[in-house]
């Protein structure tokens, strides 16, 4: 619930404004009182009557709008409210956000704000892709900026790829995270996610498949019950979602030394497909072939084990330690086994078979083992199965008090 929540929403000029009516509504709902400002580009897909219609409050559009001057000034609206929404966020306006512009009522009330603000970002996919706007969203990741999407899906464009607008309810849920509402209010959980990337040179490296996806989902359900989520992954290709502090690592050796730096926490999750070794001949500068017939010889060296070190830290140690198990036999007999070995309080364990499709596919049918055994989950999307593993870690923190 948002109630007696203050939102200033911000609309961009994108085709996905009309969706922002919808989310005033969502908002209205749910208890929050929404002030809307339109930007001149926003005003050429929704009209300031809808938006104020529906917001049932004024909507202001003019920087130079002296009645508006005389009722509230820019910088008292950019502070009234308890948070400030960007949606849609325009690749223009998070280029503006981004360098500190202030040239319409719009980007002056994002400078003068003392208040955290969240962007719905809304573009065309190359837009998005452009490396302008990555930088730009790089700097604004910078200065504490909440994201919600963008979704990845078909774009009013005619392409496809990341760039559409979140949905009016997912935009609510980060609003509500951001509030830090939901069973997990004031909890620290962290998440190890991705594959990690063992250097051999520097252009060379030892990876694997995993995609980040459970992880990522993982991150975004801790995240909606409220949860203050510090998200450690390796070079993932699923972006990480956003509300969430990211820590971005490349060896299990930075994944280990980051999740130290995030604790204390009241739970680690590592979902982290974490290499096992890592080359210990690593070499400074590019390897050659010198014609000779001669191959290198890479040697190894064994990586930390991440769960097992927090599960086992003799002090500090977090309320819930979960660890991932993919098996491919026996699911159930060797994830109980690597939960006694590992020390850990729960394992979700999966078959990965070839044949289950679960590697890279977008389902999961897991086990959850816990210290009163394990339980079988049906197959079910991994955002479903994160949000079910959110709701019981919320369950499980609250009964460990
Ligand atoms: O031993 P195995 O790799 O099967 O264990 C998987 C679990 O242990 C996962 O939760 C994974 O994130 C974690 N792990 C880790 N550090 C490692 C290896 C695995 O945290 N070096």
């Amino acid at each position: 619930m948002l109630s007696g929540k203050r939102i200033l929403l911000i609309i961009g000029g994108g085709i996905a404004a009309f969706k922002s009516l919808d989310l005033i509504r969502r908002l209205k709902e749910r208890g929050a009182t929404v002030t809307p400002v339109l930007t001149r580009a926003g005003e050429e897909f929704v009209t300031p009557l809808s938006a104020g219609a529906l917001a049932g409050a004024k909507c202001y559009r003019n920087l130079f709008d002296l009645t508006d001057e005389a009722e509230m000034g820019h910088i008292e609206l950019s502070r009234a409210a308890d948070l400030v929404v960007v949606a849609p966020a325009t690749a223009d306006l998070m280029a503006k956000m981004a360098g500190g512009h202030a040239d319409d009522l719009a980007s002056t009330l994002l400078l003068a704000t003392d208040k955290r603000v969240l962007i719905a970002p809304a573009m065309n996919v190359r837009m998005w892709l452009h490396p302008a706007t990555q930088r730009n969203i790089a700097a604004l990741r910078g200065d504490d900026v909440l994201f919600a999407g963008p979704n990845e899906g078909d774009m009013a464009c005619g392409e496809y790829g990341p760039g559409r607008m979140a949905e009016p309810l997912e935009i609510v849920a980060a609003i509500e995270a951001a509030f830090g509402e939901g069973p997990l209010r004031g909890r620290h959980v962290v998440v190890t996610s991705g594959p990690t990337h063992e250097p051999i040179d520097p252009v060379r490296y030892i990876a694997n498949r995993s995609s980040g996806a459970q992880g990522a989902a993982l991150a975004r359900a801790l995240r909606d019950l409220g949860a203050k989520v510090t998200f450690v992954t390796g070079p993932a290709q699923v972006p990480p979602p956003g509300g969430v502090r990211v820590v971005a690592v490349q060896t299990a050796q930075e994944m280990l030394d980051a999740v130290k730096a995030s604790l204390p926490a009241d739970a680690v999750i590592c979902a982290a497909a974490v290499a096992d070794w890592r080359v210990a001949n690593a070499q400074a500068s590019k390897m050659k072939k010198d014609g000779s017939g001669m191959v290198p010889a890479l040697e190894f060296a064994e990586n930390p084990d991440i769960l097992a070190h927090v599960s086992q830290l003799k002090t500090g140690r977090p309320a819930l330690v979960v660890g991932f198990a993919a098996e491919t036999d026996d699911v159930a007999a060797h994830a109980a086994a690597k939960r006694l070995r590992k020390g850990c309080n729960w394992i979700v364990a999966n078959d990965v078979r070839p044949a289950t499709g679960i590697m890279g596919g977008t389902e999961n049918a897991v086990t959850l083992i816990t210290e009163d055994g394990a339980e079988d989950w049906p197959r079910l999307p991994k955002d479903d199965v994160a949000r079910r593993l959110a709701a019981r870690v919320a369950d499980a923190l609250g009964a460990r008090g």
